[in-house]
């Protein structure tokens, strides 16, 4: 599975690198680095969410 985090501006200032540490975290905890992919990307189109 691979899991896009958007870190474009507008995420980036709401907090996006803070939501990438606790996905990481989540993924270790869970034993799910093998089967679990992060990516970083940017905007989506969906600042207002
Ligand atoms: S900057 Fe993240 S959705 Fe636009």
């Amino acid at each position: 599975m691979n899991i896009q985090i958007c870190v474009g501006s507008s995420c980036h200032l709401k907090g996006s690198e803070k939501v990438v540490e606790l996905f990481q975290r989540a993924v270790e905890e869970r034993g799910l680095a093998d089967k679990i992919t992060l990516a970083g990307s940017f905007c989506i189109g969906r600042c207002n969410r």
